[in-house]
């Protein structure tokens, strides 16, 4: 009797194995074909570019800054940019996805911003440093929603280990912002007050 059971047991594992990846399969389109899922990675490809474009830009900024501290702050997320991009791949091979980028206006405007300071400062003064702080702060805010916002989808949907690494790029995307503040209020800005 015992026997039999796992006679049973075994076939119909095996018929039952064959069922699951069948329906694994079914899932998976069904969960490619989801909207949010669509949503989902129309959003990464759209930070994914934005990650891109900013490797760029933080070097011009860093370029254009004057204060030692501020130039090391925009060579360290640098940085980071370079290993958000590379987490990214990460997240789009968790969820079996191609990354790709996708033209991110938003991102493209606020660089353009940042630009448009540079011109309209004079070179060396601590109003362009000051000013640049702010244009950085904007990126950052653009990137901290569009994490926050990803890294719950994530959660919602099921993808934890996505999750986790959106979450880290969110910290240092804080981390970052915070840093900037304190660069601001620490001299920056009063010296900023006293030019002419
Ligand atoms: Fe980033
Ligand atoms: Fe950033």
């Amino acid at each position: 009797m015992a026997t039999k059971t796992t006679e049973n047991n075994t076939t119909s594992s095996s018929a039952e194995k064959k069922m699951q990846v069948d329906n694994a399969n079914v899932n998976e389109k069904e969960m490619k074909d989801a909207p949010l899922h669509k949503f989902f990675v129309d959003a990464l490809k759209d930070i994914y570019y934005a990650e891109h474009k900013l490797v760029d830009a933080l070097q011009t900024m860093h370029d254009a800054a004057t204060t030692e501290e501020l130039k090391d702050a925009f060579e360290d997320h640098q940085l980071q940019t370079k290993k958000h991009i590379s987490r990214l791949d990460k997240v789009f091979k968790l969820i079996d996805e191609t990354p790709e980028q996708k033209k991110c206006e938003a991102m493209d405007g606020l660089i353009k911003e940042g630009e448009e300071i540079i011109k309209s400062t004079e070179e060396g003064t601590m109003t362009r440093d000051a000013a640049l702080i702010i244009a950085a702060q904007k990126v950052e805010h653009y990137e901290i929603a569009s994490y926050g916002g990803l890294a719950q989808l994530a959660i919602t949907m099921g993808h934890d280990k996505a999750a986790d690494l959106l979450e880290k790029i969110l910290q240092e995307e804080e981390d970052t912002d915070y840093n900037l503040t304190e660069i601001a209020e620490t001299s920056i800005n009063f010296d900023a007050e006293q030019e002419d």
